[in-house]
């Protein structure tokens, strides 16, 4: 089976002021700043960055993302942050497309496909997000979804930009609920999305990219979650806002 390393990314969504950005990273750098077995990826709000891109100045094992930019390089968008304001605050990530961003502003799989492009011009790097609905699931449609968004989102990539990109699979009726998918279900989810981009990309290509798991992760289900062959890390929302519980989702995470 091929290797891919894990990477284990926090999405603190929109909680947390500076202050409490402070105590928070303050924390996960006595835990795992060394921890070398997992890529850790931690998104605060764009008011935090800055004080924890300089946190983490000289923490090599945690790398700092966003959770959103705009699809323009600048201009008149007021109330956005382009790609190259986050890259010059040491972001390393971005998220794009989130189920929340999805649902509550309107993005679409082709403003997500300029996201992407926008990201990776300024050499950040995308998580970018697919995931079906509850209702989507009930009507067994979950595969027309992934694909779709797939298809839609992520495939106008030549084989250098499509190497830089995580995907995030949060099935949408997971996320914040407490309901998460069992080890089985992911794994078919994430076995079907691989294949889909060994259809559009190749084998290679599809062996290497890494698909995180997103959606109640917690400490107790992180294990066998990370466990599945294709599934390769996890976007956390509500555990990654305690650092205890973050610390050890990440720990449990690459334990077998
Ligand atoms: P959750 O959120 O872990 O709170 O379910 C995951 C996400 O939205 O990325």
């Amino acid at each position: 089976m091929p290797y891919r390393k894990k990477i284990i990314a926090g999405n603190w969504k929109m909680n947390k002021t500076n202050n409490e950005a402070k105590v928070i990273v303050h924390d996960l750098i006595l835990e795992i700043g060394k921890f070398d077995d997992a890529d850790i990826v931690i998104c605060p709000p764009f008011t935090a960055l800055s004080i924890v891109s300089e946190m983490l100045l000289d923490i090599q094992n945690i790398k700092l993302g966003a959770q959103n930019l705009h699809q323009a390089s600048h201009g008149a968008y007021t109330g956005e942050v382009s790609a190259a304001m986050l890259r010059e605050l040491f972001v390393r990530h971005v998220i794009i497309g989130h189920s929340e961003r999805r649902q509550y502003f309107g993005e679409t799989d082709k403003l997500v496909a300029e996201k992407i492009k926008a990201a990776l011009g300024a050499a950040l790097k995308p998580i970018v997000c697919i995931g079906e609905t509850l209702q989507q699931r009930e009507a067994n449609q979950w595969k027309k979804v992934i694909e779709t968004q797939i298809r839609g989102g992520i495939s106008g990539l030549d084989e250098k930009e499509i190497s830089e990109v995580v995907v995030a699979y949060e099935p949408v009726w997971a996320i914040g609920t407490g309901k998460v998918a069992t080890g089985e279900q992911a794994q078919e989810v994430h076995a079907f999305a691989r294949g889909i981009f060994k259809d559009i990309y190749g084998q290679a290509v599809s062996d290497k990219l890494r698909i995180q798991y997103g959606g109640s992760v917690k400490p107790e289900n992180a294990q066998e979650l990370l466990n599945q062959p294709d599934i390769d890390g996890a976007l956390v929302g509500g555990a990654s806002l305690d650092a205890r519980s973050f610390t050890a989702i990440v720990k449990n995470s690459c334990a077998k």
